[in-house]
């Protein structure tokens, strides 16, 4: 049985520079699974080949069976990924509202468009507030939430997930990371990228590990907390 997300020998390569150097994942349907790494790991790579944001170099990748490597973006989206991409990218002229919108732009059920929209300003009441204002003046902060309640409104089936909890203070983590929680206990498969393992890996079922371009290892979320490697690179823990 193929996985849900299938990746086969995925190289990125941004001239000479090999960034991702041949690296298999599987992702299966309804799973939490996250990528961690140091700066400059491959981790945005990786994500941005998932999402058609950049061609890979060589290598395959299937969703739910199918060939997608050279599918164009907008495909992408129809068939069901979502990307929030490191640094947001939020439409700043566009106000909170519009921005959710866009998000939806590919679907037709009116009601569940209503539904998803009245739970994204429940889980995150600041939105609500700002409804009106234009996303370009939120708080950084407000601007990742944005970002991600503008992903859900599309009601992909696997969600990508780049450093969600970047730059972001303490509460407002514990925010966006319940609802990373929720989607995923109601049966979204999500691919979670992120600098603050310890927090993916509590809310993580999977966990890949990669260094210098190749994924040094994967394992259940609970083995690697308890992983004396990745509680000495990753978790700030002596060895
Ligand atoms: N557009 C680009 N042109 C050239 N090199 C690039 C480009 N984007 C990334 N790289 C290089 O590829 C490597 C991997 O970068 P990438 O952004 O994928 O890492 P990352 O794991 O996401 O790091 P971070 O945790 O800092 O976000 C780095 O050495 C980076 O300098
Ligand atoms: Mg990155």
């Amino acid at each position: 049985m193929s996985s849900f997300l299938e990746v086969r020998g995925l190289v990125v390569r941004y001239g000479g520079i090999e960034a991702v150097k041949g690296i298999d994942l599987d992702i299966h349907r309804g799973e939490l699974v996250t990528l961690i790494g140091a700066n400059g790991a491959g981790k945005t790579s990786t994500l941005n080949a998932l999402a058609g944001l950049l061609k890979p170099a060589e290598g395959q990748i299937r969703f739910e069976g199918e060939l997608l490597t050279s599918t164009p973006i907008h495909q992408l989206i129809q068939r069901g990924l979502a990307l929030v991409p490191e640094g947001r990218g939020v439409f700043p002229r566009l106000t909170v509202e519009e921005n959710l919108s866009m998000g939806a732009y590919t679907r037709k059920d009116k009601a569940g468009i209503r539904t998803d929209l009245d739970q994204i300003f429940h889980s995150f009441p600041r939105l609500f507030e700002r409804k009106h204002q234009k996303a370009g003046t939120l708080s950084g902060g407000e601007q990742q939430m944005l970002a991600i309640g503008r992903a859900l409104m599309g009601k992909p089936k696997l969600l990508l997930l780049d450093e969600p909890s970047m730059g972001l203070a303490p509460l407002m983590v514990q925010t966006i990371f319940s609802v990373i929680r929720r989607v995923a206990s109601e049966g979204m498969t999500v691919f979670l990228v992120e600098q603050n393992a310890r927090l993916a890996l509590q809310a993580a079922q999977r966990a890949y590990v990669m260094e210098g371009g190749v994924i040094r290892f994967n394992a259940s979320a609970e083995e690697c907390l308890n992983d004396p490697r990745v509680r000495s690179a990753y978790l700030g823990e002596e060895s």
